[in-house]
C-alpha cells in the first residue's frame, strides 16, 4: 500500500466528532477503499481543554492552525467549523500552505466562493465539498459528474433538514415551532445560529452552490429571495392539509430562455420559500431531517435524489467520500475539469423571481361582512388572476371578529400576484397582512 494521506481535521463538533471517529473506527475499510491509510494526524478546536467524547485522541488536539500548516504530511484539512470568518482563514491559508480542502460550509462557498476557488487553482490545489449540500446526499457528484452531459433546466429541493424536522413535526404530531426546533438542535441538525435553518438563509446558500454547478451563475446570498418557515402559522399547515397539501420549504431554480433571442443568455430564477405541494407529490412525502433534490436535465428527463441532510453519521459519511477520492487522486481532475467559480461565462444570467408562473395559496383574516370577498376578487382581476377555490368556514354569529378567508389562484405571474397582495392589503377590511405562498402543479 502506498504513503498514507496525511489529515488535519479543524473543528470536532457535530461533524468534525463524526469524522475523526470514523477515520479511527473504520481506519482499515477506508485504507482498503483509498488504496492507502487515511492517517489523521491532527484535531483543531476552539478550546482544547474543554471534555470531549472519549475516542477523540487528547494527543492529536491543539488550539492553533499553525501545526497543521507546518506539518509537512498534512496533504488535506478539513474545515469544519462553520461561519464564514474564522473558517475563511482557515481554508485560505491551508490553501496557501499547499493543502487540500475538504469543506461542509455551505455558507462559506455561497459568499465567498469565487476566491476560494481562484486561491485553490492558484495553489494547484483541490476544494471538496460534497458535505455543504443535503448531508448525506450525493448530490454535488450527481449534478457535477453523472449528469454533466445535460443542461439543467431546473432544480427543486428540500435542501435544510431542520426545517423540513419542524414541518414534519408540526404537521405531524402537532409539536409548536419551538419545540420542534429545539428537538432538531438536540439531534445536532440545527446551524450554530439556528436562524439560518428557518429563515431560509441555509437553504439558499445550498441553492448558490448548486446553480454554480448546474447553471455557472454567482449568485451570492443577497441575490437570492427568500422566506423561511420561522413566520408559518400552524393555522396555514392546517388549511394547506385541508386543501390536500403538505407545505415544505424549497429551494429552486427554474430557467427561462426568450423565444424572440434563441441564442441570447438564458434567465434562471432562484428563490427559496414554503410552497404547499400535493400529498401525493414525492417531494412532499420527505419526511423529518430528509432532503431531496429534482433535477431536470434536457437529455436525462426529471431525477430525484432522496436521503437523510443532516446530522453527524450523513455529513461524515460525504466527509469521508471527498477524501478518499482526493486519496485515490479522482476528486484533483473532477476539480480541474470543472473550473467552478470561475467566471466562465455558461450563458445564464440571474432573472427576478417576479417572472416566475405558479398558482398563489393566499390567506387572509378579514371582517365577516357584505361585499369583502367581492373586493378581493375585483383586485384579483384588475391583476388577470384567477381565482380557482375559496374556502371560508363558519364563524360563530355576530362576534365581530376577524375570519381566515383562503383563496386559491390558478397560474399567475409571481410580479401580477404581489401587486394584487399589496392592493389588497390597503382594504380596510383586511385586518393583518395578506399570508401568501406559491403552490406545486
Ligand atoms: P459545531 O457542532 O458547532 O462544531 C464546531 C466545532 O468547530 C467545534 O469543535 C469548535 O471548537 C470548533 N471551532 C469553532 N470555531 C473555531 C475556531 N475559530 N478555531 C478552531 N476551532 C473552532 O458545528 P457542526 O454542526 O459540526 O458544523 C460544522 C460545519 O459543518 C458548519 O459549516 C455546518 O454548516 C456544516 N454542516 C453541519 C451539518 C450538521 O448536520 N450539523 C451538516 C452539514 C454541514 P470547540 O469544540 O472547542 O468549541
Ligand atoms: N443545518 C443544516 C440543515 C445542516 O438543517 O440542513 C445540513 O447542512
Amino acid at each position: 500500500m502506498s504513503d498514507a494521506l496525511g489529515i488535519a481535521v479543524v473543528g470536532c463538533g457535530t461533524v468534525g466528532g463524526g469524522v475523526v471517529e470514523a477515520l479511527l473506527r473504520h481506519r482499515d475499510r477506508l485504507a482498503q477503499r483509498a488504496g492507502r491509510p487515511l492517517q489523521l494526524r491532527h484535531i483543531v478546536v476552539r478550546d482544547r481543554h474543554k471534555p470531549r467524547e472519549p475516542f477523540v485522541p487528547r494527543e492529536l488536539l491543539t488550539d492553533s492552525l499553525a501545526p497543521v500548516l507546518q506539518d509537512a504530511a498534512v496533504q488535506v484539512v478539513v474545515e469544519l467549523i462553520g461561519g464564514t470568518t474564522a473558517a475563511r482563514e482557515v481554508v485560505l491559508s491551508s490553501l496557501a500552505a499547499g493543502k487540500h480542502v475538504v469543506t461542509a460550509n455551505k455558507a462559506l462557498l455561497a459568499e465567498a466562493g469565487p476566491d476560494i476557488f481562484e486561491a485553490a487553482r492558484r495553489a494547484e490545489r483541490t476544494v471538496c465539498f460534497e458535505a455543504a449540500v443535503a448531508g448525506g446526499v450525493p448530490i454535488i457528484r450527481a449534478l457535477g459528474e453523472s449528469l454533466a452531459a445535460n443542461q439543467i433546466t431546473a432544480i427543486q429541493g428540500i435542501l435544510n433538514g431542520t426545517s423540513n424536522y419542524i414541518l414534519t413535526a408540526m404537521a405531524e404530531r402537532g409539536l409548536p415551532y419551538a419545540q420542534a426546533l429545539e428537538e432538531a438542535q438536540a439531534h445536532g441538525y440545527a446551524e450554530a445560529d439556528p436562524s439560518l435553518d428557518v429563515d431560509g438563509s441555509d437553504a439558499a446558500h445550498k441553492l448558490a452552490i448548486l446553480a454554480q454547478i448546474a447553471f455557472g451563475v454567482i449568485a451570492r446570498p443577497q441575490d437570492i429571495t427568500r422566506q423561511g418557515i420561522d413566520q408559518l402559522h400552524p393555522m396555514d399547515i392546517r388549511f394547506a392539509q385541508e386543501l390536500g397539501y403538505t407545505i415544505k420549504l424549497l429551494a429552486e431554480a427554474w430557467t427561462r430562455s426568450d423565444p424572440q433571442h434563441p441564442d441570447g443568455p438564458r434567465g434562471v430564477a432562484l428563490h427559496v420559500a414554503p410552497v404547499l405541494l400535493r400529498h401525493t407529490d414525492l417531494l412532499a412525502q420527505v419526511r423529518g431531517a430528509y432532503n431531496a433534490i429534482a433535477v431536470y436535465g434536457d437529455i436525462v428527463g426529471e431525477t430525484l435524489y432522496q436521503g437523510p441532510g443532516a446530522g453527524r453519521g450523513p455529513t461524515t459519511s460525504s466527509v469521508l467520500a471527498d477524501l478518499i477520492d482526493l486519496a485515490v487522486g479522482r476528486a484533483q481532475r473532477t476539480f480541474a475539469a470543472a473550473r467552478l467559480w470561475s467566471r466562465a461565462d455558461r450563458g445564464f444570467v440571474l432573472d427576478p423571481p417576479e417572472q416566475v408562473h405558479s398558482r398563489f395559496y393566499l390567506r387572509l383574516l378579514v371582517a365577516d361582512k357584505p361585499g369583502v370577498l367581492a373586493d378581493i376578487a375585483r383586485i384579483l382581476a384588475q391583476h388577470t388572476i384567477s381565482i380557482s377555490s375559496v374556502v371560508q368556514h363558519e364563524a360563530p354569529e355576530g362576534d365581530g371578529e376577524p375570519v381566515p378567508l383562503v383563496i386559491v389562484t390558478h397560474y399567475a405571474t409571481t410580479g401580477h400576484f404581489l401587486a394584487a397582495v399589496e392592493q389588497i392589503n390597503r382594504l380596510p377590511t383586511v385586518a393583518t397582512p395578506a399570508v401568501y405562498y406559491s403552490m406545486g402543479d
